[in-house]
């Protein structure tokens, strides 16, 4: 008999369903929340009000795609956390009632194992590209910058984490400074193909091991920004191309040396990427070229796959299915990744 699984995603601003079966996506719905735009940030209260708002169109929706009715659900997958409580807890408690309803077992998700194994959800009609285990995450986003080792669907460690900021956050902080909206990333992305990545320096960390750290550039820009515009007020305006390039190119080595380093000390060739920054097309570029140089195998999950999505909720849910696990009616979710 087929397993087949409804994925619930909405640990921040994203609100989405995905039916697997048998570890093949049949649909993916992604409600984003435009709400968040005019505060330059994700404001909670606001986020948790439209997955309210969102949830039940939006699993119709999937259930409807993928031609599957409720009844014919193995399990529901949710995601447990890390993220915002009020937004965790709508997937939540949709989850566990839907479950109830329907009679069928939840199997919480920990976000960050989305990520890390979103390689791995199969589409019909595409081809199977998977890295063979262990392989080596770089996990990019506005909440996490983190070089993982997994070792198996469901084991992994941790081998490297941001001390402060996460790259995402930097993109958007830095965005917002200089005046260019949110989020920031995509738009550092957009104006820096058209700069000179080579123009200005910024400075760059010097942090122990595998960790990294973001705040620091954030300020180097700030004063760079500030002082420029103190001699000349259009500095700004006259130069954001050559500065979005030189700032996001000061990014990607920061992320790029510490991989470089990961790989060397582990010896492992396989490489994912996965988060909001996997985006990036820069960061894209350095990976495809530093994996040619290195002899890397590398892999860019599709856009759709690389941001928030259920579809990646879906297939770890699957995993932990597969592997028996089953989750009480009265789990609560975490906002942190260490109350996991
Ligand atoms: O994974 P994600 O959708 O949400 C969470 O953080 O959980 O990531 C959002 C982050 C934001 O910081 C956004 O600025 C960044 O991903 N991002 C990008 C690009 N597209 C999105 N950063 C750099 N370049 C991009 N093209």
């Amino acid at each position: 008999m087929s397993d087949i699984i409804l994925g619930i995603e909405s640990s921040c601003d994203d609100t989405s369903a995905a039916v697997i079966k048998d570890g093949w996506l049949l649909s993916n719905v992604i409600a984003s929340q435009d709400v968040h735009k005019a505060y330059g940030g994700v404001v909670p209260e606001l986020a948790s009000r439209a997955h309210e708002l969102n949830i039940v169109p939006v699993v119709s929706e999937a259930l409807s795609r993928a031609g599957v009715k409720p009844q014919e659900l193995t399990a529901i997958a949710f995601t447990r956390g890390p993220g915002l409580l009020g937004s965790l807890l709508v997937g939540t408690s949709f989850a566990k009632a839907m479950g109830l309803a329907l009679d069928i077992p939840i199997v919480m998700v920990n976000h960050l194992q989305g990520h890390l194994l979103a390689d791995f959800i199969r589409q019909p009609g595409k081809e199977v590209n998977e890295p063979a285990f262990p392989y080596l995450c770089l996990l990019v986003s506005g909440g996490n910058s983190q070089i993982v080792r997994v070792d198996a669907p469901l084991q992994y460690t941790m081998l490297g984490q941001t001390i402060d900021d996460a790259v995402g956050e930097a993109f958007d902080k830095c965005s917002k400074m200089m005046g260019l909206g949110y989020p920031g990333g995509p738009v550092i992305d957009r104006l820096a193909r058209q700069g000179d990545p080579d123009r200005f320096k910024f400075t760059k960390p010097h942090i122990p091991g595998l960790d990294y750290s973001f705040s620091g550039i954030k300020t180097s820009l700030l004063y760079f920004v500030r002082d420029e515009m103190a001699k000349d007020p259009e500095f700004m305006e006259k130069n954001k191309e050559d500065i979005c390039a030189s700032f996001q190119k000061t990014l990607i080595d920061i992320l790029m040396d510490k991989l470089v380093k990961a790989a060397k000390q582990t010896g492992i060739k396989d490489i994912t990427i996965g988060g909001g920054v996997s985006a990036n097309s820069g960061l894209r570029e350095r990976l495809r070229s530093e994996g040619e140089k290195r002899g890397w195998r590398t892999f860019l999950p599709e856009f759709k796959f690389t941001t928030d999505n259920a579809a990646m909720i879906a297939i770890a849910g699957y995993y932990h299915y597969l592997a028996g696990e089953r989750t009480p009616l009265d789990v609560a979710p975490v906002s942190r990744m260490s109350d996991f």
